[in-house]
């Protein structure tokens, strides 16, 4: 990554989006029904080839970029298999891996769309120990809001993975409408907090650190009821 500093992120959106609550109840009523990505399917299939018989507790990296990330969570949680997954094939490469799933130790990596994983590892019946969710894209117009995670219909199934999510990110109110999103379907009291130092990290909280950015971490249970 560049040595550029990162622009702070500007939207015409002041406050929480004003149809959030209304577009996270229609999911909630609604299991989405968009067909799959046929190439994330054979990526979801081949990753479960290679876990075989694993048994250790997962964690997921969701939009892991370079992986960098995947490497230091699964150095903190050696008893966990830890799986980074993204879309970018030029990202990915920064693993130093030329094919995936690529496993090195307790790190694996995956190149799939979220929104197709995600829908697979719950009709798999994973139950993760943690969820990281660093620095997704924030789709600041206010016209985007359906692409942004907590308003987009796979949310639900993300939630009902389980585990201790974890999401960050530059934009205050990204984190906020995020909470807002996540209690909602869980009936949980989450806020976001100023993020300080931490020992995993990545390479989007580096630049943007290094900007001046405030950074916010919203960590939840997602073992709430709810989905
Ligand atoms: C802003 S970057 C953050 C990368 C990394 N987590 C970090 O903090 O350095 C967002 C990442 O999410 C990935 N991404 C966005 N939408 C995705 C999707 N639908 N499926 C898989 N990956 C996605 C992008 O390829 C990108 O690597």
């Amino acid at each position: 990554m560049t040595g550029r500093p990162s622009s702070k992120v500007s939207s015409a959106q002041q406050d929480l989006h004003p149809k959030l609550a209304a577009v996270v109840d229609a999911h909630l009523r609604h299991a989405w029904q968009a067909p799959l990505h046929p190439p994330s399917v054979d990526a979801f299939a081949a990753l479960q080839a290679q876990m075989g018989e694993e048994t250790r507790t997962l964690v997921l990296d969701s939009g892991c970029g370079t992986g960098e990330s995947t490497r230091l969570i699964a150095r903190a949680m050696p008893d966990c298999l830890v799986i980074g997954v993204d879309k970018s094939r030029a990202r990915l490469a920064r693993t130093g891996a030329a094919a995936f799933p690529h496993r090195e130790g307790n790190a694996l990596w995956l190149r799939a769309e979220l929104s197709t994983f995600w829908r697979l590892a719950r009709a798999a019946g994973w139950r993760l120990r943690h969820h990281y969710l660093l620095y997704p894209n924030p789709w600041p117009k206010p016209g985007q809001l359906q692409r942004r995670w907590h308003a987009h219909p796979v949310f639900p199934e993300l939630l009902a993975l389980g585990g201790q999510l974890e999401m960050r990110c530059n934009w205050a109110i990204y984190a906020q409408e995020f909470a807002a999103a996540a209690n909602r379907v869980l009936g949980t009291r989450a806020s976001p907090r100023l993020l300080g130092e931490s020992a995993i990290t990545s390479p989007f909280e580096r630049k943007y650190r290094a900007s001046g950015h405030r950074l916010y971490s919203l960590s939840l249970s997602c073992e709430a009821g709810g989905v």
